[in-house]
């Protein structure tokens, strides 16, 4: 099975004064994805936003297809709030200890797309079980918390077990990459089996975004 790249802009390296300028910005672009992060001071040390933040950026008429990562110690207490504030893609961590499983079902019963996310340490062994119940795998490239990190080159060897275990299975979810993608790392990436890219300082600092955006979707044909 092979997928469309995607890029997925993420909203973390834009303009917090600003969200809806800078989700524009995105649209503009030619993306069709937005990478909302969303953080807890727990499960990371750092804070970002939440579920009205997603609200209001529909209210501002933005369109663009949610893809939200929760990185939070309890994701299973937010998921709705989530789903009602309009993600489209809701992904959990599998690190923490809660029912990963009931709460990937519950995020499609709320009518959204799941995926499960993968830490620099955790090995892939780790989700196995659950890839044939998601529409998402997220292989982090960077430790989460922070936007501008530099990209783990050793995760590749992680995404290309991932894709070969999702090509056995015949199975149809999106590998999705994120932390430090850039143009010289999106590549190796797609290399090792990635259709997905997250990509926050390198989209909103490239001076040609919408070029930037042509560059990742033409890493196709794998
Ligand atoms: C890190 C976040 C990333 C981050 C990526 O915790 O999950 O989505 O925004 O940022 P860059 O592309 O700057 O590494
Ligand atoms: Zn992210």
């Amino acid at each position: 099975m092979r997928n469309a790249s995607i890029l997925a802009p993420s909203l973390l390296a834009g303009d917090h004064a600003n969200l809806a300028a800078s989700a524009r910005l995105v649209a503009d672009a030619g993306a069709t994805w937005l990478h909302l992060d969303i953080m807890d001071g727990h499960f990371v040390p750092n804070l970002t936003f939440g579920p009205e933040t997603l609200a209001a950026l529909h209210r501002a008429g933005c369109t663009l297809f949610f893809d939200t990562h929760l990185m939070l110690a309890e994701p299973h207490r937010y998921v709705e709030a989530f789903a009602k504030a309009g993600a489209d893609l809701i992904s959990i961590h599998i690190e923490p200890a809660y029912d990963h499983a009931g709460t990937l079902a519950q995020i499609r019963a709320l009518g959204c797309q799941c995926g499960i996310v993968l830490n620099p340490g955790t090995p892939a062994d780790a989700v196995r079980h659950l890839l044939d119940q998601v529409d998402l795998v997220l292989v982090m490239t960077v430790q989460p918390g922070f936007g501008g990190q530099s990209f783990q080159a050793a995760m590749t060897e992680k995404i290309a077990t991932l894709r070969r275990w999702r090509d056995e299975q015949g199975q149809t979810w999106r590998l999705e990459v994120d932390g430090g993608v850039d143009l010289r790392t999106a590549p190796l990436c797609h290399a090792a089996g990635a259709d997905t890219f997250v990509a926050g300082t390198a989209f909103f600092k490239a001076p040609d975004r919408a070029e930037f955006l042509r560059n990742i979707s033409a890493l196709a044909g794998d």
